[in-house]
């Protein structure tokens, strides 16, 4: 009477191994057919950076691409500033004493060197008012994160 207990689920078990061999085959041949279709997904997901946005959604900005863009270059890829730019953490940058206008007017219309010695900011060229908008948004949520430093 035990035996039989063992005996009964031994078939099942070994249909359930051959099941997931049968399962394991279809999904490689399916992954096979579709190798495309995961390669392109990702892409059209980091796509928004682009100006021209895809047809599916309308082109909003973000901020971080708009960023990596635009100020990377000499705010660093990190917010820590290059040899060619402060960094956007520093405590000068906090809100209160640049705030959100100073940002505008900076991107805009560049800015003289007095903080530092990294030379004049030019005016950011071909940069739109909503970019600038989720630029600046960028920032502020980074340093907010980050947190200043002196
Ligand atoms: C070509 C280099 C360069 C690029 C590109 C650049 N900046 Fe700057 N930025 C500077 C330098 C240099 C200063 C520091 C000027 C000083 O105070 O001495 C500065 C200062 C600033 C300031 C402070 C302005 C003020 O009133 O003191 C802000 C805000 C700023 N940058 C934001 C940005 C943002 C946002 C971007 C991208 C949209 C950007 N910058 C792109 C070089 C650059």
């Amino acid at each position: 009477m035990h035996g039989s207990v063992i005996v009964r689920t031994l078939p099942a078990i070994l249909a359930a191994c051959a099941f997931a061999v049968a399962c394991g085959a279809d999904t490689n041949d399916a992954t096979d057919s579709l190798t495309p279709a995961p390669g392109p997904a990702p892409a059209t997901s980091t796509a928004p950076p682009s100006p021209t946005g895809t047809a599916a959604a309308p082109a909003v900005p973000d901020g971080a691409a708009v960023y990596q863009q635009y100020c990377a270059e000499c705010h660093g890829v990190d917010l820590r500033g290059t040899d060619k730019g402060p960094s956007q953490l520093s405590i000068i940058y906090e809100p209160n004493h640049h705030g959100d206008y100073a940002y505008r007017v900076a991107i805009r219309d560049g800015t003289r060197e007095h903080h530092w010695w990294f030379g004049d900011m030019p005016p950011v060229e071909d940069i739109t008012d909503l970019e600038i908008e989720k630029v600046i948004s960028f920032i502020r949520a980074e340093q907010q994160r980050l947190g200043f430093e002196q």
